[in-house]
């Protein structure tokens, strides 16, 4: 028996001004507008700059969904960031984020579940939330993976952006019609490989070698990739929907991770759903791994597409490899 629900109290974005489209980077590697356009959707992203870290951008989306809801600063009880390009190692950028906010004796630390990020943050907020241990859970979904991005390598660095997306989790009073209704994480990691940055930790300590050879970056086998993207988030979803007694049909938008917009066609396809009502901005802001959720979500919040009482299904899969999916009524 859950003790509380848990709902969204509301959501803020924050993307870097410096804005890098497919004709600039046809001047970078050898790629065209043409290809990057046919197959991912993407036109344009935005690229932080040497000064801007993640917490940079993790503040301004914060500060933006706070001020955006009813709820006080001093009133947040716990922060959560999905990240996989924090500002370190280690403080995690949710320290520093308390810190930026001026939020003092409250817990903070970050998740690392590559895209799936932010999915995985909410799963885990939500359970606070429910159990009565905490009332509003900030939780961001934030990269910077232009910083570690492989400018030579036209398979990967063609397909990311920087940006940053949050949310606050609370406890819904019993009036409320907007709550969390499900969430389901999952992963594998035996695919691990597929998707990894190689140096930097204890497997391969940063050394001159690590640097020349490019292992800091992101490696990816983009089309193995691809062809789990499809089938896990319908995996995630469909079991959702099913065990919730509900159908696609009583699904007003679909948010889904944005790394490709022939994989978000293909799971619209799977699902029987019109792209009429998939929420889609990959073409200005590329992928933004943990960030695209919240940052898609805000902006279809902010154009009053998605609006208080509809029902929302979120889904996302990445580094890991994880995938997940998140049902709610907004
Ligand atoms: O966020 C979660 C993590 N990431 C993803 O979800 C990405 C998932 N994967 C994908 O979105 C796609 O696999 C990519 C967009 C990365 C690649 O698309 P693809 O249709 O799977 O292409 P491919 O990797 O099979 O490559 C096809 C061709 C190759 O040339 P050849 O061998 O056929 O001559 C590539 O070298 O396209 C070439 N290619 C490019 N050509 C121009 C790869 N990147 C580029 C490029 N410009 N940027």
């Amino acid at each position: 028996m859950l003790s509380y629900h848990a709902k969204f109290s509301s959501f803020g974005s924050h993307a870097p001004k410096k804005i890098l489209n497919n004709f600039d980077l046809e001047k970078i590697v050898d790629t065209t507008d043409e290809w990057i356009r046919t197959r991912t959707g993407m036109f344009e992203r935005h690229i932080a700059s040497e000064s801007e870290a993640a917490s940079d951008l993790a503040f301004q989306a914060a500060t933006n969904c706070i001020e955006s809801s009813n709820v006080k600063y001093k009133d947040i009880d716990q922060i959560i960031v999905a990240t996989i390009s924090g500002d370190h190692p280690f403080p995690s950028t949710a320290c520093i984020l308390q810190k930026k906010l001026g939020l003092k004796n409250i817990p903070a630390f970050d998740v690392s579940a590559g895209c799936t990020g932010f999915v995985y943050a909410i799963d885990i907020a939500r359970q606070y939330v429910e159990n009565g241990i905490a009332q509003n859970i900030l939780v961001v979904g934030v990269e910077i993976l232009t910083k570690i991005t492989n400018w030579k390598d036209r398979n990967t660095c063609v397909l990311f952006g920087d940006g940053a997306g949050a949310t606050i989790v609370s406890r819904a009073e019993a009036s409320d019609i907007s709550r969390i209704i499900d969430t389901k994480i999952d992963a594998d990691g035996s695919q691990g490989e597929f998707l990894i940055q190689q140096a930097g930790g204890s497997r391969m300590p940063a050394s001159h070698e690590s640097v020349d050879k490019n292992l800091h970056t992101v490696f990816m086998e983009g089309n193995r990739i691809f062809k789990n993207a499809i089938k896990s988030m319908f995996a995630s979803s469909d079991e959702l929907l099913r065990r919730n007694n509900l159908s696609v049909s009583d699904v007003d938008w679909i948010i889904p991770h944005q790394a490709n917009l022939r994989i978000i066609e293909g799971l619209a396809e799977k699902m029987k759903v019109s792209m009429s009502k998939v929420i889609v901005n990959i073409e200005k802001y590329g992928n933004t791994s943990s960030a695209t959720i919240p940052l898609a979500a805000d902006e279809a919040i902010r154009n009053k597409k998605i609006r208080r009482g509809d029902i929302i299904l979120l889904t996302s899969f990445g580094a890991g490899l994880t995938w997940g999916s998140i049902l709610a009524r907004y």
